[in-house]
């Protein structure tokens, strides 16, 4: 791959002068600021009625981890604890919570109900006395933590890891194919009657996650999942598809509902802010034994059904419908903030999470993964100028690595975004935010996020998610050769 690796630019110039050879437009800071030189990342910021204390955020991550009736697991805890230490002062979702049982996206996800109510409370509790141990009695006062509530749609596993139990907002011309799903099957497309129950489960998931005492609930329409879907469900008949109000309505009925029955919460929105057509590994590729050079699949209609990609040339974004969607949701439905991500971690994961090396089921970078961050900050950018006033989070910040703060710092200074969340790289190393703040060489343990995926492909082969590599906690686990096995076996049958 010609593609030069972050780790191999040895200053802050070598980087910036890679990104103008890749004719990328992004400002880098000569060095990042800690707290007490000013750090933008150090600012406060008012969302809705509360003062949030920095601009780091931690992107939702699952783990795989919680027991089989959907309460967290010695896992799931240590993660939320390690969120707690980061030192981001906005916890966006912890990770994807389902509202109802045949809505999860595996076995052992977490789930939101009376019953787990109080194990959601002790999740809580422990990410914020992680917090108070490490930044002091008060630290809390600024702390704004959310619980993001999913159906998996498409993507459900709720009973195998290994079994598929899609409900689809309607059939999808590729997406269909790629999950082996008949175009005539309409049995597993979810009918209006059950939106307007979901709909109802998700008011009551935001009451409980209220009297735990989250401060937001997100309400996520990203990644491919059924809100998401939803979205682009121009060819759904009823009201939650067709036109722009119809595929939006779902959305809506649940801001509208959490508004009457849990005013006192803030109502936050994950949303893929643009797609593109589903991607797949060109063959093999020799030398390696491995999937190939990812290329789009084949569309021949004339209408393609993505939300924020151009209907008669999917490859390009169009953020008209997204623009028109982020206004409604500040100026009728009651959103103070949103966390914009990209496309699919299951159909075009390098738009979504730009990584040097891909998941076992994914394939090569087909652009230098620095492009796929760069498209979403620069998109973020846009939908800031036009949908101000509405809090922002941004995403695909770990593939920048050691580069990470000094970008961070200067797209916030320019106004780009409001919040620099991160994924990855906080699974690797979470106290990064906090280090930067302090000032302190965030590089010394060489822990950084190098984008080896493995937190992807453990998943996607039944294991636990955790970053294998480079966290002790997960690399003593057995689950990790599990995983070197599985790969090795996967490169020796490729060969
Ligand atoms: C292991 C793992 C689990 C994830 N789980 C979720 C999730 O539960 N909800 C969600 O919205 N995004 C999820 N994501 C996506 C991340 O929140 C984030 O968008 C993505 O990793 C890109 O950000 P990054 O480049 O900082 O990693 C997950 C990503 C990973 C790697
Ligand atoms: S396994 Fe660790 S190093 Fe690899 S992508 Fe995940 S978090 Fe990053």
């Amino acid at each position: 791959m010609a593609y030069r690796r972050i780790a191999s630019m040895k200053t802050v110039d070598e980087f910036r002068d890679y990104l103008s050879q890749l004719g990328l437009d992004l400002p880098v800071d000569d060095e990042p600021l800690s707290q007490s030189q000013g750090s933008p990342l150090a600012q406060p910021l008012q969302v809705g009625s509360f003062l949030v204390g920095n601009r780091w955020a931690v992107h939702p991550m699952e783990g795989w981890d919680g027991t089989l009736s959907g309460q967290p697991s010695e896992h799931t805890l240590r993660r939320w604890n390690n969120f707690g230490e980061s030192g981001c002062k906005l916890i966006w979702g912890g990770e994807a919570v389902a509202v109802v049982p045949e809505g999860r996206a595996n076995p052992n996800q977490l789930m939101i109900n009376p019953d787990n109510e109080s194990s959601l409370a002790e999740l809580l509790s422990v990410l914020k006395r992680a917090h108070v141990k490490n930044f002091g009695n008060n630290s809390c006062d600024d702390l704004f933590v959310g619980l993001q509530l999913t159906h998996s749609g498409r993507y459900c596993r709720p009973n195998r890891k290994e079994r598929l139990e899609p409900r689809i907002a309607y059939h999808h011309p590729l997406l269909d194919q790629r999950i082996g799903l008949s175009p005539d099957d309409d049995s597993v497309i979810i009918s209006d009657a059950e939106l307007e129950q979901l709909i109802e489960k998700y008011i009551q998931a935001a009451r409980i996650a209220s009297r735990i005492g989250f401060q937001f609930v997100d309400i996520k329409h990203c990644h491919g999942y059924l809100g998401h879907e939803l979205l682009s469900g121009f060819t759904r008949p009823g009201k939650y598809g067709g036109d722009f109000n119809g595929r939006t309505r779902f959305l809506r009925e649940i801001c509208e509902g959490i508004r009457a029955t849990s005013p006192e919460l803030q109502i936050g929105v994950r949303l893929s802010l643009f797609d593109s057509l589903p991607y797949q590994p060109s063959g093999m590729d020799e030398k390696s034994g491995r999937p190939g050079v990812g290329e789009p699949m084949k569309y021949e209609g004339k209408e393609y059904t993505g939300f924020g990609c151009k209907r008669d040339s999917p490859l390009r974004v169009d953020l008209r419908e997204p623009i028109e969607l982020l206004r409604r949701m500040r100026d009728e439905w009651g959103v103070t903030l949103v966390n914009l991500s990209a496309g699919s971690p299951y159909y075009n994961p390098h738009i979504q999470r730009p990584a040097y090396f891909p998941p076992s089921d994914g394939y090569q970078p087909p652009e230098d993964p620095l492009a796929g961050c760069v498209r979403q900050i620069q998109a973020v950018a846009e939908i800031k100028k036009a949908v101000p006033h509405l809090a922002m989070v941004g995403t695909a910040y770990t593939y920048f690595q050691e580069y990470l703060p000094h970008v961070a710092q200067a797209v916030l200074r320019r106004g780009d975004v409001d919040f620099v969340g991160i994924g990855r790289l906080l699974l690797s190393q979470w106290q990064l935010p906090a280090q930067v703040l302090r000032g302190e060489d965030y590089r010394a343990k060489k822990k950084i996020c190098r984008t080896f995926s493995d937190c992807t492909t453990g998943p996607r082969n039944g294991l636990i998610s955790g970053c294998y590599p480079l966290d002790d906690y997960y690399k003593k686990r057995p689950e990790f050769q599990q995983l070197k096995e599985i790969k090795s076996a996967r490169n020796q049958k490729s060969k």
